[in-house]
């Protein structure tokens, strides 16, 4: 049976985000080539859509000028031109190293077509991006800044755009690969109490929403709440979708998640 994955490769795994534009160049690498697997493997069964967030690259020059905020001040259009310039540059690298690995990799540029009011995603032009993968080949979109039909300007995250793709293309699965095992209760870089929780479902979401409004965020797009929740309410109206978030860290976990054999370890949203 032929599946479509949409597949994003986080911010925190593709840059180090400690440190300003700074790619981590050997997870890419190793990343491509399990996308290229399983590509090999799936087939036919496999189409592939692929998204990256934008990590030390695009969330540094967004809060520099407050994008998401919108036109606040005199530099804010300037700020559309650095943001845009920043998520574009890590899109170059990402889009070699998957072309290297033998990857049939289109970029879509959301800033080009995503039109958002108060934040919200209106329109992101799919047509294109359709034909292309009727022809097994993989569009990749990302994180960026969109204009804004009130606010001038506003960021669109990889996860807003997976959600409006999806209401059209309806993927069977969809994978966040990221820093982390998956969702904790906290966070787990600083709070060593936090659990992994393995599934997120109606009968515990307003815990885990709960328990999540209280870690710690630095992200112009809202962090993993924002995330979590935005993938919490597409498979909620899409079902049998179903969302999985893990850590693309682990050697060889991207490529099993793309096979389906990823149920032993992240989180599953249903
Ligand atoms: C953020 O995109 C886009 C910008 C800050 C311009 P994402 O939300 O998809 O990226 P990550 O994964 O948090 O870096």
């Amino acid at each position: 049976m032929s599946e479509l994955v949409f597949l994003k490769l986080g911010g925190s795994l593709i840059t180090d985000k400690s440190s300003p534009n700074t790619p981590r160049p050997d997870a890419l690498k190793r990343l491509a080539l399990e996308i290229k697997n399983a590509l090999e493997a799936g087939g036919d069964d496999l189409r592939l859509v692929i998204g990256h967030g934008s990590g030390s690259f695009g969330h540094i020059a967004a809060s520099k000028h407050k994008t998401a905020q919108g036109d606040i001040g005199p530099e804010s259009w300037q700020g559309v031109v650095d943001v845009v310039a920043a998520v574009g540059r890590l899109n170059r690298l990402v889009m070699d190293t998957l072309l290297e690995a033998g990857v049939p990799a289109v970029p879509f540029q959301p800033f080009a077509s995503a039109r958002t009011r108060k934040e919200q995603l209106m329109y992101f032009e799919t047509y294109s991006l359709k034909e292309v993968l009727k022809h097994g080949l993989v569009p990749v979109v990302y994180g960026d800044v969109s204009i804004d039909a009130v606010q001038g300007m506003s960021i669109v995250s990889t996860e807003k755009l997976f959600d409006n793709l999806a209401r059209e293309l309806i993927p069977d699965r969809i994978l966040l690969a990221g820093d982390l095992d998956g969702v904790y209760t906290g966070n787990p870089k600083t709070n060593p109490a936090a659990g992994l929780v393995e599934d997120i479902d109606h009968t515990n979401w307003a815990e885990v929403e709960m328990a999540l409004g209280g870690a710690l965020t630095v992200d112009v797009t809202g962090g993993m709440l924002a995330k979590v929740r935005d993938m919490y309410h597409l498979t909620l109206a899409m079902p049998p979708m179903q969302a999985l978030i893990f850590s693309g860290l682990e050697p060889g976990n991207v490529e099993s998640a793309l096979l389906g054999q990823g149920a032993n370890f992240g989180t599953l949203i249903n």
